[in-house]
């Protein structure tokens, strides 16, 4: 059976635009793969993060993920934190070894999140190289994220074509699965850039614990233009472009169906059906989200995903090791 990995840093709230890129990927094709989905922390602390936090914030992560839709009862799921499975550090740093630093301070993501702050660690640089451990230890066939994720899929990528060529078939070479409608959902007050979990402005993303009353009132304020068409044009037309998006990943219908739907109407109309197909979905979410937190289950899905991923990375890893001429002969 192919494999299917992804992870959703623990970083705070999660947003409809790592639903939309990440976890409805997940639910749509889990039945179909081994799935390997897992939190990582690691990832999380390249920027700051207060200890407390982060704890429930990968608690909150895995309820949410199965609030969604991801099934761990499935026998093929495997659910669990990078941090508990010791072999993605190790794997990172001979990845480093074999990455030019150039490669890595031209990562779109790195010169944007690096030129938010006037200084940065290391871990900010070296991210994607981390990124493409988690992913290689597991020979999976493809990679869900959404479009802000592509290049360092290719990252992990090109790393596979290094090796391979090197030292001899080690990695299966990863795909990226970009879903067709979703893979960037836009920030609702500057519908330039992506929805971030990490934003300062109150009304440009909608979280996934957002209330009701949230994600109308952040929808029915999202910024569109002056025209008063409805039509897709991601250049020209970014907002309404937007909505039309959401409502296609909320109401489970393609962008054609969406425009033809709305055409002729007012920015309004798009925007109260918008909020109300979002609403329909997130809010059951949150419902069962509060049942999988007062459950229990969540420490036996962490378990089994730990041992079984440490399995598999501890085989792979053991393959680079030797493969690279570390320890005895
Ligand atoms: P992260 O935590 O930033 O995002 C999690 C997933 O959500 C997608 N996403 C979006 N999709 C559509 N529209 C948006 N506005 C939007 N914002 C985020 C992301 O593309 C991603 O799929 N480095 C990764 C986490 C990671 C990972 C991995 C992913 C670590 N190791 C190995 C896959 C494989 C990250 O920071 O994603």
């Amino acid at each position: 059976m192919d494999r299917l990995l992804t992870g959703l840093q623990p970083s705070g709230a999660l947003t409809i635009g790592n639903y939309a890129g990440g976890i409805s990927q997940v639910v749509n094709y889990q039945k179909d793969y081994e799935t390997f989905l897992f939190v990582p922390d690691m990832h999380a602390i390249t920027v700051p993060q207060d200890p407390e936090a982060l704890h429930k914030n990968i608690i909150n992560a895995i309820a949410l993920y199965i609030a969604c839709g991801v099934d761990p009862n499935l026998p093929d799921m495997h659910i669990y934190i990078q941090s508990e499975n010791p072999y993605h550090a190790n794997l990172s740093w001979i990845f480093e070894c074999h990455t030019p630093h150039g490669d890595l301070t031209r990562m779109h993501q790195f010169k944007a999140k690096s030129a938010l702050h006037e200084s940065f660690t290391e871990g900010l640089v070296t991210y994607p190289v981390l990124m493409a451990a988690d992913i290689l230890l597991y020979d999976p066939k493809y990679v869900p994220t959404g479009i802000d994720q592509k290049q360092h899929v290719e990252l992990a990528r090109n790393l596979a074509i290094r090796f391979n060529n090197r030292y001899g078939e080690l990695f299966r070479l990863p795909e990226p699965l970009i879903p067709t409608v979703g893979a960037k959902i836009r920030d609702l007050q500057n519908p330039e850039q992506k929805m971030s979990k990490s934003t300062d402005n109150p009304k440009a993303s909608v979280f996934l614990s957002d209330t009701e009353k949230q994600i109308r009132k952040k929808i029915m304020s999202a910024v569109t233009d002056s025209e008063a068409v409805i039509k897709f044009d991601e250049a020209n037309k970014p907002g309404v472009s937007n909505l039309l998006t959401i409502y296609s990943v909320f109401a489970d219908t393609t962008v054609e169906d969406a425009v033809a739907k709305f055409e002729g109407g007012g920015y309004g109309d798009l925007k109260k059906a918008t909020a109300d197909a979002v609403v329909s979905k997130v809010i059951p979410f949150q419902d069962k989200y509060n049942e999988v937190i007062n459950s229990g289950i969540i420490d036996d899905i962490l378990n089994e995903g730990r041992d079984y991923s440490i399995k598999i990375a501890q085989a792979k890893y053991e393959q680079v090791r030797r493969a690279v001429g570390f320890g005895r002969i």
